[in-house]
């Protein structure tokens, strides 16, 4: 099927932020996304109409409660079509580190001391100081995969370190500070041969790649809908036999029914859920198709062609550039790199050049990104870090030029 390409114009209208103007009375230029992207009204909609129109607690003998229960279960619907899993296995909480934190303590409970667990350089510590604790805890083994020159996973190093000691393998599909796409497939299958659960962490993924927990071999799978243009949320999916089994820490009381709800602890973020709906439909929106599945890979054709093309520009404008060196992998494809570059510019502080281009109205992120393994693995001084660029299908090309200018302006002018 030919990709519909997106009308950025299109998709610009629809995001009240995208229409702020900066100090210097231009359109600001959000490339924060790797850090939350910016909503569309129809999720901001969302919001506030859950809120006028059916704001309840869960299970009552009432209407607004009634239709609490029907969103959520939409919502699980939605996740569960999200992810290409089961619904069963949906969990909704607060963020992703909190989930993951939950989720890891109730899997946790199921090891024994001398167990392995297997982390990666590349990660979040989100998915890296969960495993650390609680293996303080049990008397775990934890072991960390390194990266090879491009900062990608090295799968060298994760077969000698796997063995039938391993219980689990967390990695992330996409990295937050360097853009780099783990080969998750291979990654699994290594997993799965040593009889390892795949833990998988989508949140830099999910904006920018279709999310397939069958063919991408994922046990359990995390992301967070602010990082996909829905509100501050964070959502996991797990298969269902261990949704079912895994030793929960929960209230007495609650629910256990459907297994993902066994995770959730205390009343959830129920305008959040409302919003995250609108923003997988938001997305499926960018593509085709008869049903929302094939609306969302139809979609993300769209956003990984559109991303790739700017991804290149970018990369061709900050080779111009003195000073400016791009960390991991140097060209667009696709298959590699989603469009979040780490930048070190040589003899400058990423602090400040972000300063200076947030004053010119460029917003970007310095610093580590909680990525603390890969900042370290490139000799950097944790606190100062990278400067980051991150591009979404809703920038421009002309903001990429506006970016590069500023920051060939600042270097020159030093
Ligand atoms: C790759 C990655 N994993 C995990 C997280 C943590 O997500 P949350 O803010 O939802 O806890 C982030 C947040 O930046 C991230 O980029």
């Amino acid at each position: 099927m030919a990709v519909q390409g997106i009308d950025v114009d299109l998709v610009r209208a629809q995001f009240p932020a995208l229409q702020r103007l900066s100090v210097g009375g231009e359109p600001a230029v959000f490339f924060d996304g790797p850090g939350g992207t910016q909503v569309p009204s129809s999720v901001i909609e969302a919001m506030t109409d859950y809120l006028s129109s059916s704001n309840a607690n869960i299970e009552g003998e009432f209407e607004t409660s009634a239709k609490t229960d029907e969103m959520i279960a939409k919502a699980r619907s939605y996740g569960a079509t999200f992810v290409g899993g089961s619904s069963d296995g949906i969990t909704f909480g607060p963020n992703m580190t909190t989930l993951n934190f939950n989720l890891i303590r109730a899997f946790g409970r199921t090891l024994k001391p001398g167990d392995e667990i297997i982390t990666t350089m590349l990660d979040h510590d989100a998915n890296v100081a969960p495993w650390l604790l609680m293996a303080e805890d049990r008397g775990l083994v934890v072991r960390q995969v390194g990266v090879t020159e491009d900062l990608n996973l090295d799968l060298a190093d994760l077969r000698a370190k796997l063995s039938d000691r391993t219980k689990v393998v967390a990695f992330c599909l996409a990295s937050n500070a360097v853009g780099t796409l783990t080969p998750a497939l291979e990654i699994s299958e290594l997993a799965h041969d040593a009889g390892a659960l795949v833990w998988a962490d989508a949140v830099a993924y999910a904006p920018h790649r279709r999310i397939d927990v069958e063919a991408l071999g994922c046990d359990v799978l995390l992301c967070s809908p602010y990082k996909f243009f829905g509100p501050h949320l964070g959502m996991s999916w797990m298969r269902t036999d261990l949704a079912e089994t895994l030793p929960a820490e929960r209230v007495r009381p609650a629910g256990s029914k459907p297994p993902g709800h066994r995770f959730e602890t205390g009343t959830q973020l129920h305008e959040n859920i409302a919003g995250f709906v609108a923003a997988v439909d938001y997305v499926a929106s960018l593509g085709e198709g008869d049903d929302l599945r094939g609306r969302l890979d139809s979609a993300y054709s769209a956003i990984q062609s559109r991303e790739a093309e700017m991804a290149d520009q970018l990369l061709g404008e900050l080779r111009e550039l003195p000073h400016v060196r791009v960390t991991g992998v140097q060209d667009a494809d696709p298959s590699q790199r989603v469009g979040t570059f780490g930048l070190v510019v040589e003899g400058y502080r990423p602090a400040l050049l972000s300063r200076a281009l947030g004053a010119k109205g460029v917003y970007t992120w310095n610093g580590n990104f909680y990525a603390q393994g890969i900042v370290e693995h490139l000799g950097l001084d944790l606190e100062e870090g990278l400067l980051r660029l991150g591009l979404m299908h809703y920038n421009t090309e002309s903001e990429i030029q506006r970016c590069v200018e500023q920051l060939g302006l600042l270097i020159s002018a030093a």
